[in-house]
């Protein structure tokens, strides 16, 4: 009976860990399911009690238990499968992920696994955020906004993604439309928030990004990622200069606190140990 209590208790928490990090089941579905397993479960207990106390056992009380039972593990059968297919759609979400972020990066020869990179530096931020920035995020949202920060470069001619040379003005107005173009692949899909999101990975806390956005308008999901891919850069070797040592990167990302990045947040990625970025690709 204990066994079973625990087992039922450990099951309902990770039904709730999954369905509060990929969001895929509404809260209120959470809430129905919760309270019908404990009403039956409640209920199994108390005829049980009952028996004991009686010490009879009629057809009529035999049923009322089957009922109770029969309820509990059917709500529990309904959680299984809503968790096996949370599990499957997130899987086969993930793949189509890759298989984009895969084609975006196989246009530019310089950026291969950066996006990778940038989402497993945010993911890090993440989990250093105080509670109370952390419960202001979806933290699936943030990840997939993350990987896919700079699909948008899907949409930049080779040419200038790859250029050898100095970019134009005109070259670099083009790159920087990557972010605006990234909005516009993912706005028609059930991916528009993540839209605003990469929309905004290039604004600054001063007000003087690619597109000009307040910063109360920039999300604080942008602000984190912009954090991250800015690290992932200094920290990858460029057409136009090699990679900076991590304390360079720190130092960098440091003097540009308040005015390029957002100052909490840069305070938050300056208390994360080395060590743990080293652990991460
Ligand atoms: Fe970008
Ligand atoms: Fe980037």
């Amino acid at each position: 009976m204990l066994y079973s209590i625990i087992t039922f208790l450990k099951s309902l928490a990770n039904f709730k860990v999954q369905a509060n990090e990929q969001k895929i089941f509404a809260d209120w579905i959470y809430t129905i399911c919760m309270i019908l397993m404990l009403f039956f479960f409640v209920c199994y207990i108390a005829v049980d009690i009952i028996f004991l106390v009686a010490d009879t056992v009629t057809m009529t009380n035999l049923l009322i238990a089957f009922v109770f039972v029969f309820g509990a593990i059917f709500v529990y059968t309904m959680i299984t499968m809503l968790k096996r297919m949370s599990t499957t759609i997130s899987e086969k979400t993930g793949e189509i992920i890759k298989t984009l972020v895969n084609a975006m990066e196989a246009k530019d020869q310089y950026t291969q696994g950066h996006s990778v990179h940038v989402a497993n530096v945010t993911k890090l931020i993440y989990e250093h955020l105080p509670e109370r920035l952390k419960n202001k995020i979806n933290k699936a949202r943030l990840m997939d906004a993350a990987i896919l920060h700079d699909i948008g470069k899907i949409g930049i001619p080779d040419s200038v993604l790859n250029k050898p040379s100095k970019l134009t003005q005109k070259e670099r107005l083009m790159i920087e439309q990557h972010a605006k173009l990234g909005k516009k692949i993912l706005e028609p899909t059930s991916y528009q928030l993540i839209g605003e999101i990469v929309y905004c990975h290039h604004e600054r806390i001063d007000g003087k990004g690619y597109f000009n956005v307040s910063p109360d308008k920039i999300p604080l999901e942008s602000r984190i990622i912009a954090v991250a891919d800015t690290f992932s850069a200094l920290c990858t070797d460029r057409i136009y200069r090699n990679r900076k040592s991590y304390e360079e990167a720190v130092q960098i990302i440091k003097d540009v606190a308040g005015t390029q990045l957002d100052a909490e947040i840069v305070e938050v990625f300056c208390n994360i140990p080395k060590a743990e970025f080293e652990s991460i690709v």
